[in-house]
Formats: structure tokens, C-alpha cells, sequence
């Protein structure tokens, strides 16, 4: 499929999810700060439904994966070994002309600000960010914010396996923040220099690594399209030799079709025993497992499947993104999955006459520990069904002043905007079948 440029689909999603409250510059009072973002009163709801729907799939629903959560700070030594200190670089270029500084492999031999050709020669600039920990500014105070939330899994290899009993094939995930100076941000959320990103390195005997590899790429890119992003906008590419980061056997990316072009969502790397070696003889203690039943000790290999949880809800919000007609209106609808929309159901007085308050609140009180609900009584209820199609809120239940006599609500699906009654005392149960799933 050939690429397109579709601009126009990313500004509405960019415009959406600043007017709706999903996601704002951050410090935007001061004029912004260098591609950062806050995620707002509906963005922290759905990212929190990416992230849930990790661990749901990474962790709770598996008995050989536990979860991790590491610091974000840590010393030199970890970054030493790992290798970050020394190969986590991007080539970087100055443009003499306007002085900007670009990533060289993103630019060709011309300045993207000035037209200039008049660049330096490319040098390696380290990614990671350097603090110091302690009121002593020196270097022997020097600390890193992680560029990856991977080292913490392997640093606490031998306290896991200690104290979860687990044994190879079994995994470790964690989610969280992760800080890289990228050269070069942007295309909104898409490349931050913090973001959240979700991992699992998953240690396997070293013979078996090429097909836990297959199986975790089939896992991961089955995860996205369970999800609702559509088959077409996924495809799997495998890195070249000279594109591998510096601890990675095999890598594959899936890659998601953006407006701009196809680009990575997630990558798959066989990470080898890299990492557990490299640890192992910088500290001095053994990361090995004890094969009792074979009498030996190996040292394990890692697969890990890694997603940046803020690319993976931009994601989303793209392949939702639609405009329709509904009743010769037009309509902007967020046809999210459930499972990902910021609100499941919405609660909807048909006017805001105090009668159907109490009722209202009385629906939205039996919903609520379910559920994440909206509650909206301004404007016309039109109007509220629109707002809720934008922001991709699957269900609405409206109380009107026939349920003051029947005590029964509407509930209207977001993506039919079919309409049907139900007693309140049957909508947990209706809601609990229309959310059931695997
Ligand atoms: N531990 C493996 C690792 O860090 P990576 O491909 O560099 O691999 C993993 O990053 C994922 O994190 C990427 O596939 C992407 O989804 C996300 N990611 C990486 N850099 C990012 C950035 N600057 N902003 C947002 N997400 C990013």
C-alpha cells in the first residue's frame, strides 16, 4: 500500500484531544515546553485503559509473567554495563547556516529549517538524561533517568526468580516512565522525550529464543488489532543489520500506517543474554538460572516486546477517528474499543428539571462502581450525544420523564446509535453482556 500524507485526519485528532481535554501542552500558559505533553481529564482516563489492557493481556491473564516497578533513577554502573552510556547515541548534525541541530539519518545532506547544505559532520550525542542525586552537584553524585524501563527487569533478574519461583520460559513486565533527549520530537505524542512504555522480557532457554520470538511478534500485533485498529494499518518489518540497537540479535517492528507514512509502534527484540552477562560480570553476581531437572546452569536469552503506552493511544485515537451522518447530520465519532474509551457509559437526565435528578443520580450511582461514567445535564440532549460520540463514549443512558413513571432508561450505542429501553433494574445486567468478552 502506498503511503499517503493524510494532514488533515492527524490535525483533527492533534485539535480533538485539545479541546476534549485528552491531551495539552504541557506548561502551555508559558508558551509550552519542547514537545511535552499533559494528559488531561479524558487522556489520563484512556491512558490508563492502554496500560490496563497490557497487563491484562501481559500479566493477568499468564501464570508465567509477573509484573516490576522499577525506579526511574538509577546509577552509572547500570548504564555501563548495559552499554547505554556508550552506544545510546543518534547521530546528530548542525546546520552552520540557522544553527539548528537535526538527527543525521532523518535529513540527508540539506537543512530542513534553512535549505542550507552547509552541515557538520555527523557526531554521536547520547540520548539519556543526566542529574545528580543529592545536594553535591559532582560527578560522583551523577545519576540517570532510564531511557527504558528493561534495565530494572534485569538488575532484579535473581531477586525475581528467588522470590516468585518462576522458571524459564517466564517474564517479567513493567510500565513506565521513560526519558530520552531525542534530537528531534514530534508529530504531538508520537516522539516525546518523556513518555510511558510498556515492556516485558520474557527469559527462555537460549535454544528455544528464535521461536518465542515468532510467537511473541503473533501476540503482540493480535493484541493491537483485538483492540480495533484495523488489519490494514498494521505490518510487521523485520530490522536490517545495520539498524539494530546495540543489544539486539533480531528485531522486528510492528508498524502502524500514520498520517505522515508507516512508522514503529511496538518492537520485538531477541535480546540474547546480552544484557543478563553484561550485568553479571559488571556486578559480580551470577544472573544464571539452575536447570535442576538437567543439572545445568545457562545463562538465559530475552525476547522482549516493548510499546510506548502514549504512541499506543495516539494509535488508537487515529484508527478510531471518523466523521458520519447520522439522522443527515454529520457527526464526529470516536469508535473506540470499549475497553479504551476514557468513559464506558454516559449518564444523560433528559432535561435538567430537578425530577430526573434524583433518578440520575440514583442510575449513575449503581453504574459508577463498574464503570467510569460522565455525568452531563447542560445542552440539548442532541447535543450531548454528539459530544459523548467524540469523545468515544460507547453507551448513553438517558433518564427521561417516562422513567419517572416506568422506571425504565434508553440506552443508545454510539456506533449503531440504535436505541432501546431497559428497566434500571436490568441495565447492570445489560451492560455487564454488552462489555462481556474473552
Ligand atoms: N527496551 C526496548 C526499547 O526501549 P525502543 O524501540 O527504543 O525499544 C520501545 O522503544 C517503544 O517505545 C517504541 O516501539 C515506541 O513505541 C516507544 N518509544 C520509543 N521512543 C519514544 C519516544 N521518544 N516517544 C514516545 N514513544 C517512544
Amino acid at each position: 500500500m502506498e503511503d499517503h500524507v493524510d494532514a488533515e485526519l492527524f490535525d483533527k485528532v492533534v485539535t480533538l484531544c485539545k479541546v476534549r481535554g485528552f491531551v495539552f501542552a504541557t506548561a502551555e500558559i508559558y508558551g509550552g515546553f519542547r514537545s511535552t505533553y499533559d494528559y488531561g481529564p479524558l487522556g489520563v482516563l484512556m491512558l490508563r485503559n492502554v496500560k490496563q489492557a497490557w497487563w491484562r493481556s501481559m500479566v493477568q491473564l499468564r501464570d508465567d509473567v509477573v509484573g516490576l516497578d522499577a525506579a526511574i533513577l538509577s546509577p552509572p554502573a547500570v548504564w555501563e554495563a548495559s552499554g547505554h552510556l556508550s552506544n545510546f547515541t543518534d547521530p546528530m548534525v548542525d546546520c552552520r547556516s540557522c544553527k539548528e541541530r537535526w538527527r543525521a539519518d532523518s535529513i540527508g545532506d540539506t537543512c530542513p529549517n534553512c535549505g542550507s547544505h552547509d552541515l557538520t559532520e555527523a557526531r554521536a550525542f547520547n540520548l539519556m538524561f543526566k542529574t545528580t542525586a543529592g545536594p553535591v552537584d559532582d560527578e560522583g553524585h551523577v545519576a540517570y533517568l532510564r531511557p527504558e524501563t528493561a534495565q530494572g527487569m534485569f538488575t532484579n533478574f535473581a531477586n525475581v526468580v528467588r522470590t516468585s519461583r518462576k522458571k524459564p520460559p517466564f517474564g517479567i513486565a513493567q510500565i513506565g516512565k521513560a526519558f530520552r533527549n531525542e534530537i528531534t520530537p514530534g508529530n504531538f505524542i508520537f516522539r516525546t522525550r518523556e513518555f510511558e512504555v510498556m515492556e516485558l522480557e520474557y527469559f527462555v532457554p537460549p535454544a528455544d529464543a528464535p521461536t518465542w520470538f515468532e510467537y511473541w511478534l503473533e501476540q503482540r500485533f493480535g493484541w493491537h488489532t483485538d483492540l480495533g485498529i484495523p488489519e490494514s494499518h498494521l505490518r510487521k518489518r523485520v530490522h536490517e543489520t545495520d539498524e539494530l540497537s546495540h543489544y539486539s540479535a533480531r528485531t522486528a517492528d510492528i508498524e502502524f500506517r500514520y498520517p505522515w507514512g508507516w512508522g514503529e509502534l511496538e518492537g520485538v527484540a531477541n535480546r540474547s543474554d546480552f544484557d543478563l552477562l553484561a550485568h553479571s560480570r559488571a556486578s559480580g553476581e551470577a544472573l544464571e538460572y539452575f536447570d535442576q531437572a538437567a543439572g545445568e546452569r545457562y545463562t538465559p536469552y530475552v525476547i522482549e516486546p516493548a510499546l510506548g503506552a502514549t504512541r499506543s493511544m495516539m494509535a488508537f485515537l487515529l484508527a478510531a477517528y471518523a466523521e458520519d451522518e447520522v439522522g443527515g447530520e454529520r457527526r464526529t465519532v470516536l469508535r473506540l474499543d470499549w475497553r479504551l474509551a476514557p468513559f464506558t457509559v454516559a449518564v444523560l437526565p433528559l432535561s435538567k428539571k430537578p425530577e430526573l435528578e434524583a433518578t440520575s443520580q440514583e442510575v449513575l450511582g449503581l453504574l459508577q462502581p463498574s464503570y467510569m461514567c460522565d455525568y452531563d445535564v447542560t445542552q440539548s440532549i442532541g447535543k450531548r450525544y454528539r459530544r459523548q460520540d467524540e469523545i468515544g463514549t460507547p453507551w448513553c443512558v438517558t433518564v427521561d420523564f417516562d422513567t419517572l413513571e416506568d422506571r425504565a432508561v434508553t440506552v443508545r450505542d454510539r456506533d449503531t446509535t440504535e436505541q432501546v429501553r431497559v428497566p434500571i433494574d436490568a441495565l447492570l445486567t445489560e451492560l455487564v453482556s454488552r462489555t462481556a468478552g474473552p
